[in-house]
């Protein structure tokens, strides 16, 4: 893995890098789909009440997201920083993403996959939307996290009609409070 000088950020690492870098570039992974499938009882959600949080399933498609190239006397720190920031259930992964006007290049992304002990399986989003309305853990609440996501994907010029659905919902249960 360290080899690698670029990471893919498809989820709060778009709009909250907490690791040092020196370039970052929107770009687009193909094959997967953003899914708020991940069950999160240390961030955004609490053992009693876990929220949910991304992370990305093989699908036909493609997901948008930012490209961070770092340093690679930084790599270590850039991993330490994500494996303690995005433990449950996440593993980095080789991925090759396309750059925006650039070249397609190797890069990680942090995925947690299918049958992991956080995966919430294929609730539907009503049954989403009403867990993020509730939950809140050490990172904040969990209608931060999809509202701040769903906003940077807009300044990002992208349409995620699964993270569309989710805040169209979760707004309209904030506004029926
Ligand atoms: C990300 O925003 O790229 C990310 C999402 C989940 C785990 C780690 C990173």
């Amino acid at each position: 893995m360290h080899d690698l000088e670029w990471l893919f950020g498809y989820g709060s690492v778009i709009y909250r890098p907490s690791f040092p870098f020196v370039e970052r570039r929107p770009a687009t992974l193909r094959g997967y789909a953003r899914r708020f499938s991940q069950a999160s009882d240390d961030h955004r959600g609490t053992a009693a009440l876990p929220g949910r949080v991304v992370t990305l399933q093989a699908a036909d498609g493609a997901v948008r997201g930012i490209a961070y190239r770092f340093a690679r006397a930084d790599a270590a720190a850039v991993f330490a920083d994500l494996d303690v920031r995005e433990q449950a259930g996440y593993a980095p992964q080789r991925v090759t993403i396309e750059l925006d006007d650039g070249p397609a290049v190797p890069a990680i992304a942090y995925i947690a996959p299918p049958g992991n002990a956080w995966d919430a399986g294929d609730e539907s989003l009503d049954t989403i939307a009403a867990r993020i309305l509730i939950a809140v853990g050490p990172s904040g609440p969990n209608v931060e996290y999809l509202l701040r996501l769903a906003d940077a994907l807009r300044d990002l010029g992208d349409d995620d009609p699964h993270v569309r659905a989710l805040a169209e919902r979760v707004r309209a249960g904030l506004a029926a409070r």
